[in-house]
């Protein structure tokens, strides 16, 4: 742990997450034996469908890539992933090297070629090099997001406040207070609230016996943890390319028109923040919505609209109820 961690000083850094997609099992636990006993958080996918899955499933840092696989072609998968995730690292490890495949990994986007069989110390190498081109593009996106005009984070309301003590005394008698679980500690407290107030991050560092910095680190590493308050419903717009082609900066538009926000800011009555993502792997019915987890293919701008004027009064006759 501490030498993965010494690679990755930056707090966000810590704790990076690696699929390893290798068809022998022999290989794949070897792999992921070296990198577990660096510290870092190791999956296995024995398939190419099951790699897809699991990125369709949450964010890996990297990708160990074998290239020939029972099901799909490993540079397939390549291709895939970086399509939907652009900003995962991908190392490429074969036992059937050659300069064309080579060639066009590294066009694809991978930081290094590893041929079969390599030392536990070229494999260490490759991911941390791997890693640090990771920092640097978030960095570089950070960068970017700071040249936007900042959107004012919300506060939280005197009655979320209220209610967070409730959920940590839920949390002290439901978890016991491992370092494992603090990603499932932080899903729970953002499950009941919408979002995790900071005054709970020292809370929980000291329940976990975890440092609070690497607590802070990891709630704004990961996207799908929020530290401020955020509308009733998260309305999610792809701006990727089938769906941007397809009208997706319509949608963006009309939902600004009729409910006075920009992607990512809250409406006035808390009942909407909107969102844009990259890409949700589900070109074929773009433009892609996502209303809380609700997918909605083929939108426009109507019928964004009336999905979410719909919402909104629903929401409104449930709280007049
Ligand atoms: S571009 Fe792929 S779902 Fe929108």
């Amino acid at each position: 742990m501490e030498q993965a961690r010494e690679a990755l000083p930056v707090e966000p850094r810590i704790w990076p997450q690696i699929l390893i997609m290798e068809d022998e099992m022999s290989v794949a636990k070897g792999l992921e034996l070296v990198l577990s006993d660096e510290g870092y958080t190791v999956d296995l996918a024995m398939t190419g469908r099951s790699a897809l899955d699991n990125f369709s499933q949450k964010a890996f840092d990297l990708l160990i890539a074998d290239l020939r696989l029972p099901d799909i072609d490993g540079m397939e998968v390549i291709k895939k992933v970086k399509n939907s995730r652009p900003d995962t690292e991908v190392i490429v490890v074969t036992g059937y090297s050659t300069v064309s495949s080579a060639v066009e990994a590294m066009k694809l986007g991978a930081t290094d070629y590893l041929s079969k069989p390599f030392t536990d110390d070229e494999l260490m190498s490759a991911v941390r090099v791997a890693l640090q081109e990771k920092k640097a593009f978030n960095t570089g996106a950070a960068e970017a997001a700071v040249a936007e005009p900042p959107v004012p984070a919300l506060e939280p309301l005197p009655e979320d406040l209220q209610r967070v003590q409730e959920i940590m005394t839920q949390v002290w008698k439901e978890f016991s207070g491992t370092r494992e679980e603090l990603i499932p500690i932080l899903q729970k407290v953002q499950n009941h609230l919408g979002f995790i107030p900071e005054s709970t991050l020292e809370e929980i560092a000291r329940f976990t016996r975890t440092p609070a910095a690497s607590v802070y680190g990891i709630a704004t590493f990961y996207e799908q943890f929020r530290l401020h308050p955020v509308g009733r419903h998260i309305v999610k717009v792809c701006r990727g390319t089938a769906c941007h082609v397809k009208g997706a900066e319509r949608i963006l538009s009309e939902i600004e028109t009729r409910f006075g926000m920009s992607p990512g800011q809250t409406s006035d009555d808390r009942m909407f923040t909107l969102e844009t993502v990259a890409c949700f792997g589900s070109c074929a019915i773009a433009p892609v919505v996502v209303v809380d987890d609700s997918v909605k293919a083929r939108m426009n701008p109507t019928k964004t609209r009336e999905v979410m004027e719909g919402m909104d009064h629903e929401n409104q006759d449930q709280d007049q109820q």
